[in-house]
């Protein structure tokens, strides 16, 4: 039967104790079981993130440009600091988003109104091409703008197939994407040869650093080698990297960056159809949580460079004592060379597939690769202190995996 609006109401501490029991049948993120979705550095910056949040919990960024002036400049001082970070030349230009799905979404329009423009053809098509592990976010923006997407697939160790990735551009194609890292296998993409590329063949390049932007940086900065992915390379054309990831800040938060004023002219949304006047917004959403700006602005405040520097030292640390965890137990191995904190691994001598469907059974919710078939988690402090505990359920579920015999199927499908 239909749920029906009740007739009356109930008392507000009532339905917010019953909200709070809702939450016992979600996956226990708290304590590392979701293998991506909820990213934390630590207890009291989640709190102070959450604290700058709810103190603009009520304004709207949408009206940032007029009714609230603090916003807008927590949002451009949001933008200024990170294009620093990314080597952005003078010229460039950033905007913020609610998410890496918007921002890959407005890069996308972006190209493709430049590539319009300078082609002179006001409805060409065009398409983009990319690694078969770049996120379906780009599949979404091709559906939305009527594009093509061709998807190349990865090479033998799993690492993006540049010669590949070159022979499927033609005239039509207005976009290469590279990602830093690729949520697939959690290795960045060699940016370098593709803006080398890029610049040959006239294409925009889009590195997708949704996961690695606000992370990788920092990363390099404590002497480990991350390879070249920002405007530093010669053909990035645009950079898309989440805030609400590996920046730290409450959700929904990301950015969106441009190489110069040339490509990023196309990005805003400029109308004046109706009888309100001009409609002019620098995303694809109206309403968007202030919050989000506010968080991030704070954080930013909050942590500066030594801050997030800790936090990538701490977080490195723990991914090498989950990777050195995993490849001590015989059967199991890292797929690909993850360079940050998503890391797969899968096995020669089991389904693994098995293993994570015994896993689910004790309430650690799978993520999975399915080609080849692997154990994936985006790791965040949130996951540190169940190491241990998450080792002994790999090696207990193997174990008994093992004991069922390979005639045994999995069910159990690859879900995002
Ligand atoms: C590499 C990459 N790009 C883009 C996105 C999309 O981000 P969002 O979920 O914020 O839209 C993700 C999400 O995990 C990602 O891993």
């Amino acid at each position: 039967m239909r749920k029906m609006l009740a007739p009356q109401g109930r008392p507000q501490a009532e339905v917010l104790r019953e909200m709070r029991d809702f939450k016992a049948t979600d996956c226990d993120w708290t304590h590392g079981r979701a293998p991506l979705f909820v990213f934390k550095a630590s207890d009291s910056l989640y709190e102070f993130g959450r604290a700058a949040f709810v103190e603009y919990f009520s304004e709207n960024a949408l009206g940032g440009g007029r009714a609230f002036p603090s916003v807008k400049r927590m949002e451009d001082d949001v933008v200024e600091m990170a294009l620093s970070l990314f080597s952005a030349p003078d010229g460039a230009q950033g905007f913020m988003s609610t998410g890496g799905t918007e921002s890959i979404v407005q890069a996308m329009q972006t190209c493709r109104d430049w590539n319009r423009r300078r082609r002179g053809q006001a409805r060409h098509r065009g398409n983009i091409v990319m690694s078969e592990t770049g996120h379906p976010a780009f599949n979404k923006g091709a559906k939305l703008m009527d594009l093509d997407v061709r998807r190349v697939p990865v090479g033998p160790g799993l690492e993006l197939d540049a010669a590949a990735l070159e022979s499927a551009i033609d005239e039509d194609t207005i976009m290469l994407v590279g990602s830093a890292p690729n949520f697939s296998y959690g290795s960045i993409d060699p940016i370098t040869e593709l803006g080398a590329m890029a610049l040959r063949r006239n294409v925009w390049l889009h590195v997708d650093a949704c996961v690695g932007g606000y992370l990788a940086p920092f990363v390099r900065q404590i002497g480990r080698d991350i390879p070249a992915f920002d405007f530093a390379v010669p053909g990035v054309a645009s950079i898309s990297a989440d805030l609400h990831k590996f920046g730290f800040c409450p959700k929904p938060a990301s950015t969106v960056f441009y190489r110069d004023a040339d490509k990023a002219r196309h990005h805003h949304f400029d109308c004046n159809v109706w009888p309100n006047g001009r409609f002019l917004t620098g995303t694809l959403v109206g309403t968007r949580p202030a919050g989000g700006v506010a968080g991030a602005w704070a954080t930013f405040q909050h942590l500066g460079v030594e801050g997030y520097r800790d936090i990538a030292r701490a977080l490195m640390g723990f991914i090498d004592r989950y990777k050195a965890g995993i490849t001590a137990i015989p059967g199991l191995k890292l797929l690909g060379q993850p360079h940050l904190s998503i890391v797969a691994f899968g096995s020669d001598e089991v389904d693994i597939f098995r293993v994570a469907e015994v896993m689910a059974r004790d309430g650690w919710l799978p993520g999975l690769v399915q080609k080849p078939k692997g154990i994936h988690r985006m790791m965040s402090m949130i996951h540190e202190p169940s190491l241990d505990e998450y080792l002994q359920a790999v090696r207990t579920a193997l174990a008994e995996v093992r004991g069922q015999g390979p005639q045994r199927q999995a069910t159990i499908k690859a879900t995002y």
